[in-house]
């Protein structure tokens, strides 16, 4: 049986971070939106005799701990089957970009199998597993492609979702950004600058998603410690400025910039812009995925 599906990147619209916890993480307050940058990922089981799993990631260097590989054991763990997995998956969405690439690509895992196998493992269970593997992963279990996300990241509250977005994201080509080295920058920027995380309520952040991007005014906690970046994208935000109706944040603990807007005629004016003026950026055009998206499994 081989099974085929996309692992949808996300954007994250705002975030902002409350302080460590106990356990090491960081509550946050977070607008997450599923954008249409997705990998592609193709599952052979092949027998169900043991247990192999072999990842193949074409056209991206392989990650030491891949994330695919954690939940196609968990998922075999948990339910208790005993067989031979292997996973193909095409990598589009780039690595240390705040893109959510590798949480999506766990969850996508564990959705197909779940469903290849009969759903063996409920909802709640596969959040569960899901969330050992990464803060992220159970927005991408989740119904919505938009959600205001609390917590550690397993808090979702479905937002009405907007089909209607146009955008770009601009990934900055070199290292990228290790997402426990911005939450540890952030923790001694606070301890030396006491600078608190902004305040906007829940329901502001909800009720101004519903809004035209141009009044939107959500805001990213990491920016201030994103280091050699923030010039950067202090310059990409002065440009989004002039070009009414686009929003432009960082996403999630960077690299990745994203733009978005529900005038795309005015977004391509500016990606003929941006085009000229950055140099070693990959730019992608983007749109946001509603709930029917075309990540849904297909078995074949
Ligand atoms: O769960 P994830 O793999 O995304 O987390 C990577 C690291 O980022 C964690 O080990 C932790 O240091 C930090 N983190 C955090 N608070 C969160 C999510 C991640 O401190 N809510």
């Amino acid at each position: 049986m081989q099974i085929k599906a996309l692992a949808p990147a996300k954007i994250n619209l705002h975030l902002s971070i409350g302080k460590r916890r106990d356990d090491g993480f960081h509550s946050l307050l977070s607008i997450f939106q599923m954008i249409d940058l997705a990998d592609s990922i193709a599952i052979r089981i092949e027998s169900q005799t043991f247990v192999s799993i072999k990842v193949d990631m074409d056209g991206m260097e392989a990650v030491a701990n891949n994330t695919m590989e954690l939940a196609a054991s968990l998922f075999m763990k948990e339910a208790g089957i005993i067989g031979d997995v292997k996973i193909d998956c095409i990598k589009r969405i780039p690595h240390k970009a705040g893109l959510g690439g590798g949480s999506s690509d766990a969850a996508t895992v564990l959705l197909m199998l779940n469903r290849a196998f009969g759903y063996p493992v409920d909802t709640n269970r596969l959040r569960e597993i899901g969330a050992r593997i990464g803060s992220d992963v159970p927005f991408f279990l989740g119904d919505s492609a938009g959600a205001c996300v609390e917590g550690r990241g397993e808090y979702l509250t479905p937002l009405t979702h907007r089909n209607d977005l146009y955008g770009l994201v601009l990934m900055p080509h070199g290292e990228g950004v290790s997402t426990a080295k911005a939450f540890s920058d952030l923790d001694a920027y606070r301890d030396t600058t006491g600078i608190p995380s902004e305040l906007l309520s829940k329901d502001e952040l909800v009720a101004m998603y519903a809004n035209d991007p141009m009044d939107w005014h959500f805001t990213n906690d990491f920016r201030p410690v994103m280091g050699d970046l923030g010039p950067w994208y202090d310059r990409l935000d002065a440009l989004v400025a002039e070009y009414p109706g686009c929003f432009g944040t960082l996403s999630g603990s960077g690299s990745a910039y994203a733009i978005v807007s529900e005038k795309r005629e005015i977004l391509m004016a500016l990606r003929t812009k941006l085009e000229i003026m950055v140099s070693d950026v990959t730019i992608y055009d983007i749109k946001s995925l509603h709930r029917s998206h075309s990540g849904d499994t297909v078995i074949v």
